[in-house]
């Protein structure tokens, strides 16, 4: 597979960067028509892993547009509180659109920051929420021990990311679809091929979703669950902190 250039000869952070900056604002309209709007459903089942309730303090890394903020505000309630964090300022600013004129906004807050370096204190949240994000930061053990680190004890830790289908025929129309259809329709809706390239890239080399398990486990998070939805599409890691 030939690998997009400046991913192979520039620091991944700047090029993921780079990508989110470009194709911000039509990130939302894509990923509804990729995903035949499954996305929500997706987005739906990942909070409802977080385990939040009235008064929660949840937190969102690499929150993009907002959506899993405003799931996760739905959960907290009046006296609740959302912190949404990402690097990319032209996301950010898609996702203050977003919240512009929503019932929940007063609940939800957006921070500029490093999932690898989250500005934190210690067990500060209810829960920590990661969505398809995994995949493009520069150091996956970091981000989620992070996440683990400003989680309280109790809390969870979750993401929600591409996956690999196993089932034979499906596997293959999904990667047909997936390698072949989603860089032409990037290529022609949004103006831009390279992002839409770089996304099944992203996902072949990515640890399959048994291994992400796994790996919640060794960072010493308890109770590991991997839920496979839409047939493996994608998977929904849980973890609570000790
Ligand atoms: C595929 S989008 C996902 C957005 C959102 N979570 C969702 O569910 O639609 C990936 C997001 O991760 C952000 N991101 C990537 N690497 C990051 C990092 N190291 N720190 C903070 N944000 C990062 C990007 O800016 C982008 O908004």
């Amino acid at each position: 597979m030939k690998l997009p250039s400046a991913y192979q000869s520039k620091d991944k952070e700047e090029y993921v960067h780079q990508i989110f900056s470009s194709i911000a604002g039509k990130y939302d309209w894509m990923n509804t028509i990729m995903t035949f709007n499954l996305d929500s459903r997706w987005r739906r089942f990942t909070v409802e892993q977080a385990n939040l309730s009235e008064g929660s303090v949840g937190l969102d890394v690499c929150c993009g547009t907002g959506k899993l903020c405003i799931e996760q505000a739905q959960k907290v309630g009046q006296t609740g509180k959302v912190i949404g964090l990402d690097f990319c300022e032209n996301m950010l600013k898609v996702a203050e659109k977003n919240l512009a004129n929503h019932p929940l906004q007063s609940r939800i807050e957006l921070v500029q920051g490093n999932a690898i370096d989250l500005p934190f204190e210690d067990n500060t949240f209810d829960c920590a929420t990661i969505g398809f994000a995994l995949r493009n930061v520069p150091d996956i053990t970091k981000t989620i021990a992070e996440m683990m680190r400003v989680v309280k004890p109790g809390g969870r830790v979750v993401s929600l990311e591409l996956a690999k289908p196993s089932a034979p025929v499906f596997k293959q129309l999904y990667w047909f679809y997936f390698e072949k259809f989603v860089p032409l329709l990037g290529k022609f809706r949004v103006g831009v091929e390279g992002p839409y390239s770089y996304l099944p890239y992203s996902v072949k080399i990515f640890p399959h979703q048994q291994e992400i398990k796994e790996l919640f486990s060794q960072i010493g998070l308890k109770d590991v669950a991997c839920h496979e939805l839409s047939g493996g599409i994608v998977a929904v890691h849980v973890g609570t902190k000790p």
